[in-house]
């Protein structure tokens, strides 16, 4: 797969350089690019922002070098006609999830845009969607300084989904989230060795040798593991994936958590009496 990356700052990405990322990048299985945007600027303080139109705080991000740059990078394509893929990372952007990570590491060429200050010129995207299928997606419901941690974040879900990135291909299959039996499921606490650490001791079934039973219950952990995390994902699972054994734990976890809300509005926390109300 090849990424480009156009940015302010690409001294930034220098963790691609590390560990999975930076070993799929030497293996040629990764083939990523960073370029400059002041590179596409022509005044000698290579200006990248301007004050918003209608006012308010803070810059915006001039289109005309992100329209250069990303036109020199479709330039550069390989492969006649090829077209990368647009990412523009916007906490305003549709969410980010496994399922797009997925789709992301089934294209050949994505392209990524990291805005500072308060965005981007909104006619580069509207510019682009079409032809290169721009899309702009947001990492969670929180505001960076910036894009490029998102790209950071993007970079390394997508990457380790290619073939020959992970070790094990299997537990790309058995992570939180992943299409099919853990599709709205959180993964379940995981152990090594030693067996008794602290006094703490690793569930004993782990160490049965009994495969079916382990995998019956590493699916109870995450059932109710999402019940009380992510009670909604939890109402999401899909009732057809569900067996008899899923729905039992389901309503144990729930009922628990139930109880527990229903505790807590009875009884305030010790030392706290609960206000008075007329
Ligand atoms: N840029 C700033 N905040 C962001 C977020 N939450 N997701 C993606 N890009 C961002």
């Amino acid at each position: 797969m090849r990424v480009d990356i156009i940015s302010i700052f690409p001294e930034y990405f220098a963790p691609l350089d590390v560990s999975l990322i930076g070993k799929a990048r030497s293996r040629g299985i990764l083939d990523i690019r960073l370029h400059q945007l002041r590179d596409w600027t022509h005044d000698v303080h290579r200006t990248v922002d301007d004050t918003p139109y209608g006012g308010g705080p803070g810059m915006v991000m001039k289109p005309e070098p992100w329209a250069e740059a990303i036109d020199a990078v479709i330039a550069s394509a390989e492969t006649e006609g090829a077209m990368p893929r647009l990412v523009v990372p916007t906490p305003s952007g549709r969410p980010f999830t496994q399922k797009v990570a997925l789709e992301y590491a089934r294209e050949p060429w994505l392209l990524f845009a990291p805005a500072r200050y308060e965005g981007i010129d909104a006619r580069v995207v509207e510019e682009y969607r079409e032809r290169l299928r721009a899309d702009e997606v947001s990492i969670g419901d929180y505001v960076l300084a910036g894009g490029e941690a998102a790209v950071l974040v993007i970079v390394e879900a997508v990457a380790r989904l290619l073939p020959g990135v992970l070790g094990n291909a299997c537990s790309v299959a058995d992570d939180s989230f992943a299409p099919g039996a853990m599709e709205n499921l959180l993964e379940g606490p995981v152990y090594t060795k030693p067996p008794v650490w602290r006094g703490h001791e690793v569930p004993p079934i782990l160490l049965s040798g009994h495969h079916a039973a382990i995998a019956r219950w590493r699916r109870d952990q995450a059932l109710r593991r999402t019940v009380e995390r992510r009670p909604d994902l939890a109402a999401r699972l899909d009732p057809d994936t569900l067996d008899r054994r899923d729905r039992e734990v389901l309503e144990e976890a729930w009922r628990a958590v139930r109880g527990e809300r229903a505790g807590e509005e009875e009884e305030p926390p010790a030392g706290e009496e609960r206000p008075d109300v007329a």
